[in-house]
């Protein structure tokens, strides 16, 4: 895999715009696998979460790795049923045994977008993450949380693929300077069976996963795909070596069943 590109966040920070997403991995072997693989064929971006429960697994696989700290972007979560991010950033550094993260967001508006800003702030300002942002916010949720805090969350991390084309949150997160990024880019394994996916594959001797990726990446999107095989972290990964055509573009683009919403999500899970 060649060197990682990557993308300039709000605050100077720099993301790889490929991550191995580990949700729904359990703790423990196929975690560490997992992250392990992923280092070794050139990821450099792992994004976990304080609600997936496998943090200690994560740095694991990071130790193992003997890959240098500091070459990897390490994203976690505030799990937003607790109160305190700061007391809870505490406990994920212990967890994955580093001494801070690259990347910490709030991992859902639980009881309204704004009221977990300022301890996050905190986090950020105690050196405990080097970036602070937002996930499964709208356009309305960031605002609220920018009019309340000092710092504009450098990222906010939605359920995106072409199926999910949230154009009106997409571009409203650009003027913001806020960086979407895209969490089940492969539609949980639900899109790669799509006629449309497969036929720009078949045609670019690429496969459904690369197609789906690299539509995120043309736009400089970072994109988390989740897998827990070898083969195909690896496949996931080999998708800096060719390009999707304005037509091929337009065709995925046109299967966006959200209207272009500036929402981040159809159906709330909390
Ligand atoms: P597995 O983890 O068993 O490899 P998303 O990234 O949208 O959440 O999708 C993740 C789902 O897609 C998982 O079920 C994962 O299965 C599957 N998956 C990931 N990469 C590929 C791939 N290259 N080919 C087929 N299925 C994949």
């Amino acid at each position: 895999m060649p060197e990682q590109p990557t993308r300039t966040l709000n605050d100077g920070n720099k993301i790889p715009l490929l991550g191995l997403g580990v949700w729904q991995v359990p703790n423990g072997r196929e975690c560490v696998d997992a992250v392990r693989w992923a280092l070794e064929l050139g990821y450099r971006h792992i994004d976990t979460a304080q609600a997936y429960g496998n943090e200690e697994s994560v740095g694991q696989a990071l130790r193992a790795s003997g890959v240098p700290r500091e070459d990897i972007f390490i994203t976690t979560k505030f799990f937003p049923r607790r109160r305190d991010p700061v007391a809870e950033a505490e406990q994920s550094l212990r967890r994955l045994g580093v001494e801070q993260v690259d990347l910490y967001i709030i991992h859902w508006p639980q009881g309204g977008p704004s009221w977990a800003w300022a301890g996050m702030e905190r986090a950020r300002e105690l050196g405990y993450s080097t970036s602070v942002g937002v996930s499964n916010f709208s356009v309305e949720e960031l605002d609220q949380v920018t009019v309340a805090g000092s710092v504009v969350p450098a990222v906010d991390q939605v359920q995106f693929s072409p199926f999910e084309f949230r154009r009106g949150l997409l571009e409203e997160c650009e003027r913001r300077g806020v960086a979407l990024e895209a969490y089940s880019p492969l539609g949980t394994g639900g899109h790669l069976g799509h006629a449309t996916v497969r036929e720009i594959a078949e045609r670019l001797g690429r496969t459904p996963a690369q197609v789906l990726i690299r539509w995120c990446l043309e736009r400089g999107i970072p994109v988390l795909p989740k897998s827990t095989h070898r083969e195909r972290i690896e496949e996931n990964g080999q998708v800096f070596d060719f390009a999707l055509s304005e037509e091929d573009l337009a065709a995925l683009d046109a299967l966006d069943r959200t209207g272009g919403t500036e929402a981040a999500r159809e159906r709330k899970w909390w």
